[in-house]
């Protein structure tokens, strides 16, 4: 988190505050303790499944939930199943953007296996898929995702080197320094996927109603008070909320920590329309918004095998612009499946696709939309939980 005159609120809203007087008193910075994983594995893992899990856990995933569970009980398989209970039910209601958030964990979890000369045979939904509905996941719960065999013997990727650097840049990027087509091409060769494409843009008459697109449909978020409201439970304010969860949106600004004693920063509504904090969390997207200096995209059809597929290639292409030097940030409102969003999600099937929104899952469909651009300031990590905390005993 970087701190402002305002607070953003990553992957969520923004809260308005002044700042005076009160950064002495306390530090800003991310407890150490919530942002281990980022250190990679400890000298002590010796174990190759549990080495390379630590990587696997910073894998990017909507709203930061880590909604990923692992059994290591049969020998050389990691089974990956998935938290009925790590989900958005108002702006994820099919649950695709978790199952893309799936596919970045196995993508990093079979580079970093590679890295210790370990194959990794991927058996995406060996038991069957996971039902279309999130209010039926946790009858499916045992449904595997993935079961993942490993056997000696792979070559190494050469994006392995990016994983503990990468991370989504949330903020404006720098509109001096445009984003060369060479530069793209560069990060789409990187996605790797024979089953999904990828593409992006970074020509101005493409960009302007992509661009717009991206606020609007901000808008829709913010104006409809229960995906908005979605955010801001995940919200975590201060060492000790951090620390208690490590996941979700963690701020621990002496600004609004000292708000939120006071009392002054209430989670259990949207802010007011036309309210201060309303207004910055506008400022902040119209900002984000304007900035993109590229997009870039990933399309496929809609299979919860697509999903999946769809996180692998999009880590792929976070890690290489990471190599670039270029951040990359998914900017997911229109393609959120929610009622209020029909119409935006529509438009980015056409300024993507030139096709209408799916109607199945064998249509093509617009898995993630992402801006990028370079970033003009260092990007500070996102906590994780501990890793003990994401395998399964029973
Ligand atoms: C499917 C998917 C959708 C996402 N959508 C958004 C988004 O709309 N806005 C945003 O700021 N971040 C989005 N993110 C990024 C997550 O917020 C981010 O990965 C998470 O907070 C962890 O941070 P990190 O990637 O820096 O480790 C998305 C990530 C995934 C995998």
């Amino acid at each position: 988190m970087i701190r402002r005159q305002f607070i953003r609120l990553v992957g969520g809203g923004t809260v308005a505050a002044a700042t005076a007087g009160l950064s002495g008193c306390m530090s800003g910075a991310m407890p150490a303790l919530a942002l281990e994983a980022w250190n990679g594995p400890a000298a002590s893992e010796t174990e190759p499944r549990r080495r390379a899990l630590a990587y696997a856990i910073t894998a990017p995933n909507p709203h930061n939930l880590q909604p990923w569970l692992v059994d290591l009980r049969e020998p050389n398989v990691i089974t990956l199943r998935t938290d009925p209970k790590r989900v958005l039910p108002e702006t994820d209601p099919f649950g695709r953007q978790i199952m893309v958030g799936h596919g970045a964990f196995i993508e990093l979890l079979v580079i970093a296996l590679a890295e210790q000369g370990l194959r990794a045979d991927v058996q995406l939904w060996p038991q069957g898929e996971m039902p279309t509905e999130l209010k039926d996941w946790r009858a499916a719960m045992k449904l595997p995702v993935a079961r993942i065999s490993i056997a000696q013997g792979a070559q190494k990727d050469a994006l392995f080197a990016h994983i503990l650097n990468r991370h989504t840049v949330k903020v404006n990027f720098d509109i001096a320094k445009p984003v060369s087509e060479s530069n793209l091409q560069g990060i789409l060769a990187a996605g790797g996927s024979s089953r999904m494409q990828c593409g992006g843009t970074v020509q101005e008459q493409r960009l302007a109603p992509l661009r717009k697109l991206c606020l609007d449909s901000a808008f829709v978020e913010m104006r409809t008070p229960r995906t908005n409201l979605e955010s801001i439970r995940l919200v975590r304010v201060g060492p000790e909320e951090i620390l208690a969860n490590r996941d979700g949106i963690s701020i621990n600004s002496p600004m609004v920590r000292a708000l939120t004693a006071f009392g002054q920063f209430d989670r259990s509504q949207p802010p007011p329309a036309d309210s201060t904090a309303e207004k910055k969390f506008i400022e902040r997207f119209d900002g984000t918004s304007k900035t993109a200096m590229g997009f870039v995209w990933i399309t496929g059809k809609n299979t919860r095998h697509d999903q999946v597929e769809a996180g692998r290639m999009y880590v792929r292409l976070q890690l290489q612009a990471t190599a670039s030097g270029i951040g990359m940030h998914p900017m997911s409102q229109a393609l959120q499946e929610f009622p209020e969003m029909k119409a935006q999600y529509e438009q980015v099937h056409q300024l993507v696709l030139s096709a209408s929104a799916p109607r199945s899952a064998s249509d093509q469909t617009v898995q993630m939309l992402c801006r990028i651009g370079y970033v003009p300031e260092p990007v500070t990590a996102t906590p994780r939980r501990a890793l003990d905390q994401f395998i399964v005993t029973a």
